[in-house]
């Protein structure tokens, strides 16, 4: 973790979602999470992901694209702020015998990169963990990790409709939620994670990838909405180190 931090410095584990740090809960999280890593990580070789290729995993959880990443790539560093996510990880690589896994115990705001720039940051359905402000200096944190032109696959959950919308768009939503928590999120969990975490809007998360130095190259939304996905390019100095934000 990060050796000094100010005293105003955000505690990740705090905000990290009790249930990750649950062994109970992490032990069924695949079933209920249900992903498939196939698309982003054909998506990551279409952007060059090779036998020679570094990857972060930022919020890595159980591994699902850690893993998966790690056959096709030279060096995988998969980082949760969860010990129970990195154990369940770490037991997986192991049993798939892969030695080029990396389990680091970190989050965001305090992983310290160390070695050759990464080609490839990916982090799905964790970023939500952090307020706006914290969100903002966690992806030029990324960008600092990345090398030039290197890519961030980013998904999360996100608010991809305006203010207006808020009520529909939510409730569309949780009406659809799974009925039991083995097979799915239900809807006491959806709204907790509506009410208590902090998806952003993706009309806010486009200028904070911006303004942290990265090209969006590509970008979607699911159909209810609540999801987004960015591919970015790495391509500039966070703007905040071109100079002062203010005028006094
Ligand atoms: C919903 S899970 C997603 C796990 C995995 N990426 C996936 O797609 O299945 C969110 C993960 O983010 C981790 N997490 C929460 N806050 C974090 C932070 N500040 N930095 C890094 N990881 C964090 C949690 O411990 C958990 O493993």
């Amino acid at each position: 973790m990060r050796p000094q931090t100010p005293d105003w410095w955000l505690d990740e584990l705090a905000h990290a979602g009790g249930e990750h740090l649950d062994a109970g809960y992490v032990a069924g999280y695949d079933r209920k999470a249900g992903t498939d890593p196939t698309a982003d990580l054909e998506l990551l070789r279409d952007h060059g992901l090779d036998e020679t290729s570094t990857l972060i995993d930022l919020g890595a959880g159980t591994g699902g694209l850690a893993l998966a990443a790690a056959r096709a790539c030279r060096r995988v560093v998969a980082v949760d702020v969860s010990p129970a996510m990195l154990s369940a990880l770490r037991a997986r690589a192991e049993e798939m015998r892969l030695a080029n896994v990396e389990c680091v115990r970190a989050g965001f705001l305090t992983y310290a990169h160390r070695g050759d720039p990464a080609d490839f940051v990916y982090s799905r359905n964790a970023l939500h963990h952090l307020p706006d402000f914290w969100k903002g200096i966690a992806l030029r944190r990324v960008a600092s990790m990345l090398r030039p032109n290197g890519v961030l696959r980013l998904r999360d959950l996100v608010h991809a409709f305006d203010p207006a919308e808020a009520e529909a768009v939510i409730e569309a939503w949780l009406a659809g939620a799974a009925a039991r928590p083995e097979e799915g999120w239900t809807r006491p969990e959806l709204a907790t994670h509506v009410r208590d975490e902090h998806s952003t809007y993706d009309w806010l998360l486009r200028p904070m990838l911006r303004r942290a130095g990265f090209e969006i190259h590509e970008a979607s939304r699911s159909e209810s909405r609540t999801f987004a996905a960015f591919t970015c390019i790495r391509r500039s100095e966070p703007a905040a180190s071109q100079g002062a934000l203010f005028r006094t």
